[in-house]
């Protein structure tokens, strides 16, 4: 063959998200997690049962670590095919899916119970779905659980005291205005790049849920872990819709109950991290406490009635969302 040829053949392999290897296809899935992280190890898990669905046919391959990109980009690697899937904060999806915003609302979800009704639900799928527009295909959620803010040199007790304070948010409009709206500066950091911005002082502060503080060991900059909860944003899995179409009917039911399956084994996973999280972070000598939440909600009423005022369709969301019940 003609030796130019064959290299053109070679790159369009190598920037495929899906390749076929004979008779086996692999599939990149890229994520910015450590890999001692419960959700690195649900990926895992996905990957090994669609292995074994697909008696070997279908291999996913796992990077985590943002090395094959940040969240931002590697959604973007999806949109083009040349990675095939995803975990991402649904933060960073905003941008991509703009319904997906609302689970960056500030104090929308009750509890527990009330976001899994929401997740696992009309709503929940009607998002995942939203994203195929953009060359996305969402599988399933997984809990990321409750944010909350910690910082480098005093507590987060009410609004207040984040007057002043250079807080790192993700990619995220919705989060910008929250932390806006609380009194805080927020600044966009990729989540990879946090701890040196912490250390290093481009940010005083940030908010994550308790696993991604301590797997981050980002407790070993901030020592105050102020649980005001004011988001819970789940993580979403994707899958390229290019890779996606690629796949036979067969081998998309076998993949969507992979993601099925691996998102009740996150569950379990993520129950488990919250609880080792917060012992580990307070013997390494994080303070924690439990401010009052009216405050903060109070601050941020300004977003409800900014969405009222200024997106029907997102403001119709909310409205679903809050009258859901258990
Ligand atoms: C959570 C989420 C990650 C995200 C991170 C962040 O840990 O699970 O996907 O990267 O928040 O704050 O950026």
């Amino acid at each position: 063959m003609n030796p130019k040829l064959t290299l053109i053949l070679l790159l369009l392999l190598a920037l495929s998200g899906c390749k076929e290897d004979s008779r086996v296809k692999i599939i990149k899935m890229g994520h910015a997690q450590v890999t001692a992280h419960p959700v690195h190890n649900a990926m895992v898990f996905l990957a090994e049962r669609l292995e074994e669905k697909s008696n070997g046919r279908i291999k996913v391959k796992v990077y985590p670590n943002q090395q094959l990109g940040t969240e931002r980009e590697l959604i973007e690697l999806l949109q083009i095919g040349s990675v095939g899937m995803t975990k991402v904060s649904a933060a960073s999806l905003e941008a991509f899916s703009p319904e997906i915003s609302v689970f960056g609302i500030p104090f929308l979800f009750r509890d527990d119970a009330h976001t899994n009704q929401v997740l696992n639900g009309e709503i929940g799928t009607e998002l995942l779905l939203s994203c195929q527009k953009f060359w996305l295909r969402g599988l399933c959620f997984y809990d990321a659980g409750k944010r909350s803010f910690y910082t480098k040199t005093k507590p987060v007790e009410t609004p207040a005291d984040l007057a002043g304070l250079k807080v790192r948010v993700q990619e995220s409009k919705m989060a910008i205005n929250m932390v806006r709206a609380m009194g805080g500066s927020p600044t966009p950091v990729a989540y990879g790049e946090l701890y040196t911005a912490l250390q290093q002082g481009i940010v005083d502060a940030a908010e994550n849920n308790p696993p991604s503080f301590y797997n981050s060991r980002h407790y070993e900059v901030c020592k105050f872990y102020s649980i005001d909860e004011h988001t819970m944003v789940p993580d979403v899995v994707l899958v390229s819709t290019k890779v996606w179409e690629e796949l036979n009917p067969q081998e998309q039911e076998w993949l969507q109950e992979a993601a099925d399956e691996s998102a009740v084994f996150q569950a379990q996973l993520w129950k488990e991290s919250v609880e080792e999280s917060m012992r580990e972070v307070q013997k390494a000598g994080v303070i924690v406490s439990y401010p009052s939440k009216d405050a903060f909600r109070e601050q941020v009423q300004s977003i409800y009635d900014q969405v009222e005022a200024e997106n029907p369709v997102l403001a119709r969301l909310i409205e679903r969302i809050q009258n859901t019940r258990e």
